[in-house]
């Protein structure tokens, strides 16, 4: 199948990035003709620092790599090297109403957040179909919180198909096995690389003390029974999601083993796993990020080989809409 997939470089990877998407690329490697990309035009819906949006594409690129994402298996680019998407991106919006982007959770909660929205925020999903529909990707893994602009995408890919003939595949959602992992000071929330505080995450080169002070940190609940129950104990629920996920063990034999025993003990554990399972990654990135004439390599690479299809892409799109008179 041939899968497409992208991440913000809007700041450093964390604990929800790789269990909610990054591992399941890992795995969709294998079998799969995969596309992933680095979403830097995506990371321009919120206010970027130039010099700190270029250091977070080679961060995040490191990052991927040091996770085993391969460049050999996979291809590899900057979305912004790939001009025909936004291209795409505009043809596409005109088949995409207001109402259905004004309607996305994702708009809706950011402009909460904001006294002043761009229309790049606005926009973002038609973007975002765009980078799919060029590749005419069959499959993508995403979040949950992303399906919503995976919807929109096949919406929008059946219009176009049902006005000019079959041209886009409905691309499906690969839905990572892992629930959504919350954030630390915060179990209400998302963990969030666009986060305010550093207390929100773990990133995946995260030093053994800033492991050791987020955990000690994190939110907990009333009582302290270590018990999986998110309604009521939505803190140290989400810290035994993570326990589980790096441990691969069952939740229930979390709690059997952690019985009779406190928040601390159960922090100190986690805690301990966390740094045994980070440390190998942390030396990793630390490494490719020095490398940038390998990181630059990988880039180029991976947009030779993404341009020979989306070119084709766009050509026929344009040929079909009446554009392409040349
Ligand atoms: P962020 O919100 O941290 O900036 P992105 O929007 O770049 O993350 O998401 C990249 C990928 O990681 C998406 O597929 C998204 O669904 C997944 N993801 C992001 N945050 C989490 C989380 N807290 N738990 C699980 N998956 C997540
Ligand atoms: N919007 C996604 C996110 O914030 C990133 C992304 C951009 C993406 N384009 C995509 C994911 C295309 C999958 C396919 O997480």
């Amino acid at each position: 199948m041939r899968i497409v997939s992208g991440i913000q470089p809007s700041g450093k990877i964390h604990l929800g990035n790789y269990l909610g998407a990054i591992k399941n690329w890992i795995s969709l490697q294998k079998e799969n003709e995969c596309f992933f990309f680095l979403a830097d035009l995506h990371a321009l819906t919120l206010p970027q620092n130039p010099q700190i949006l270029k250091e977070n594409i080679f961060q995040t690129l490191a990052t991927l790599l040091a996770c085993g994402l391969s460049p050999e298996k996979n291809v590899i680019y900057l979305q912004s090297e790939i001009e025909e998407t936004t291209e795409l991106c505009w043809i596409l919006s005109s088949f995409c109403k207001i109402p259905e982007l004004q309607r996305m959770h994702h708009f809706k909660e950011k402009s909460k957040e904001k006294k002043e929205i761009n229309m790049a925020l606005f926009n973002y999903p038609v973007l975002m179909a765009g980078d799919i529909l060029i590749v005419k990707a069959e499959g993508v893994p995403v979040g949950e919180d992303q399906l919503q602009h995976l919807e929109l995408t096949r919406s929008l890919a059946r219009r176009f198909n049902k006005k000019f003939g079959k041209t886009f595949p409905l691309p499906k959602d690969l839905l990572a096995p892992s629930k959504r992992i919350m954030a630390l000071d915060n179990p209400l929330k998302k963990m969030s690389k666009s986060a305010q505080s550093k207390h929100n995450y773990i990133a995946l080169d995260d030093t053994p003390d800033e492991i050791y002070l987020k955990i000690k940190r994190a939110v907990t609940d009333p009582g302290k029974e270590i018990k999986y129950d998110p309604q009521k104990k939505p803190g140290i629920s989400n810290l035994l999601l993570i326990f589980s996920e790096i441990t691969e063990k069952k939740i229930k034999d979390i709690e059997n083993e952690f019985q009779g025993k406190g928040y601390k003990e159960f922090k100190e554990k986690l805690t301990e796993v966390l740094i045994e399972k980070l440390k190998p990654l942390r030396e990793k990135i630390e490494k490719l990020k020095k490398d940038k004439s390998y990181l630059k390599e990988v880039l180029k690479k991976g947009k030779e080989k993404t341009k020979k299809i989306t070119q084709n892409t766009l050509k026929e799109v344009k040929k079909k809409i009446g554009i392409s008179i040349i």
